[in-house]
């Protein structure tokens, strides 16, 4: 008998996208083929705290985790054990409770697909799905990212970045450099949020003004971009250093843009898939793709959001999720469905893709002069 690859699954976090995280975790679990996996579910809750335990999904999602017991990971290289901590009353103990050889963080957000939990991941030597800190960081940050589409000549909106601080010191000059330098409808965001949180669409001063404000209150850093009367492409690309883009899809948003609200509550988006673009465009959106996923060092997967102008037929890389919603209804699966990838084999391809990352990675020479 072949033996199980004892895979950890974690989900939950500290970010806003908490909830969407379970709602991913639970079609990955579904799916996950018991012959071939050791299965161990991790929940991070709100606080940032790990647990785990019978049902741990279903203890999250009541908020009734009672039953579970707080478990962690050494942040050290060698064999990953995921350790139990008890505490009964006075005495402290710390116990293994199962060995891990690869992890998929199916996390959203801050402290889960930023690369912080890649970073700790790093630092134990473990192999993990998805980007590694960099590609992470890079894909989270709406800022950087642009610098790095800019500097690979891959077309990205025209916007200002500025800090909270700069907000904080003189408001009116950024307003002014916006006014100058774009024009309206502009789109402010927080740079490093995701789920539309924070973002407005404003079409005079005063809005303006406020929708700084907004997105000053989520993050330190905010863009200012010019607003494009868009069409939504996205597709999905898996791989590491060979990778490969899906058909693309299409979102129409219930919304005027797509809002939080026309992502999670009204339900009365629609997607396309395939997009309805001509096939040369859509072959430009596949390259534009994979060469954005390089351009950031990504691996595992990624989903990459186009915006297609309605007026000018422009096409422009609006933002990338490294670890996009992965529901059995979320796009990025859907595409690769549609593309002949079925969900259960596409979660067995990422964590294959986990193995030969971490592979390679340990490849490089550590020290100089051996
Ligand atoms: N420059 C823009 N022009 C037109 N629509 C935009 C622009 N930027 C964002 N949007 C709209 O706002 C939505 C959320 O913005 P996005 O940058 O994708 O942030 P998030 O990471 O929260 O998804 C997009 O899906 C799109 O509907
Ligand atoms: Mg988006």
């Amino acid at each position: 008998m072949k033996t199980k690859i004892k895979l950890g699954v974690i989900f939950g976090g500290r970010s806003g996208e908490h909830e969407v995280s379970l709602m991913s975790a639970r079609s990955v679990l579904s799916v996950l083929d018991v012959e071939k996996y050791d299965i161990t579910q991790i929940g991070i809750d709100h606080e940032g705290k790990w647990w785990s335990g019978p049902n741990t999904l279903e203890a999250l999602e009541k908020g009734s985790i009672g039953n579970l017991s707080r478990v962690f990971l050494l942040p050290e290289p060698g064999k990953t054990v995921l350790y139990k901590r008890e505490n009964n009353g006075e005495v402290e103990s710390i116990q293994p409770l199962q060995e891990l050889d690869v992890i998929f963080p199916v996390l959203h957000g801050t402290f889960g697909e930023d690369g912080t939990l890649q970073g700790f991941f790093e630092m134990a030597d473990i192999a993990y799905v998805g980007a590694g800190v960099l590609g992470s960081s890079v894909g989270m940050d709406k800022s950087v990212f642009k610098d790095v589409m800019r500097s690979n000549e891959i077309p990205v909106v025209d916007w200002i970045t500025c800090t909270r601080k700069d907000v904080e010191n003189d408001i009116q000059t950024i307003i002014e450099k916006c006014e100058s330098q774009l024009s309206y409808p502009l789109f402010v965001k927080p740079a490093n949020l995701g789920s539309s949180v924070g973002i407005t669409k404003v079409k005079n001063r005063s809005d303006l003004l406020e929708g700084i404000m907004e997105a000053a209150r989520y993050d330190r850093r905010i863009l200012i971009e010019r607003g494009v009367n868009a069409r939504e492409i996205e597709v999905s690309v898996i791989g590491n250093e060979d990778c490969r883009a899906s058909i693309p899809g299409e979102i129409n948003p219930s919304d005027e843009f797509y809002s939080y609200n026309a992502k999670y509550h009204d339900g009365d988006s629609e997607l396309y898939i395939p997009a309805p673009i001509p096939e040369e465009l859509t072959k430009r959106v596949q390259e534009l793709a994979v060469k954005t996923y390089k351009a950031i060092d990504c691996a595992g997967l990624s989903r990459v959001d186009f915006l297609l102008d309605k007026d000018t037929d422009e096409l422009f890389i609006n933002e990338v999720n490294t670890i996009p919603g992965f529901t059995t209804i979320s796009m990025y699966p859907k595409l690769w469905d549609a593309d002949g990838l079925s969900y259960s084999k596409l979660i067995d391809e990422l964590i294959e893709l986990a193995f030969e990352r971490k592979m390679e990675r340990n490849k490089s020479k550590r020290s100089f002069g051996d």
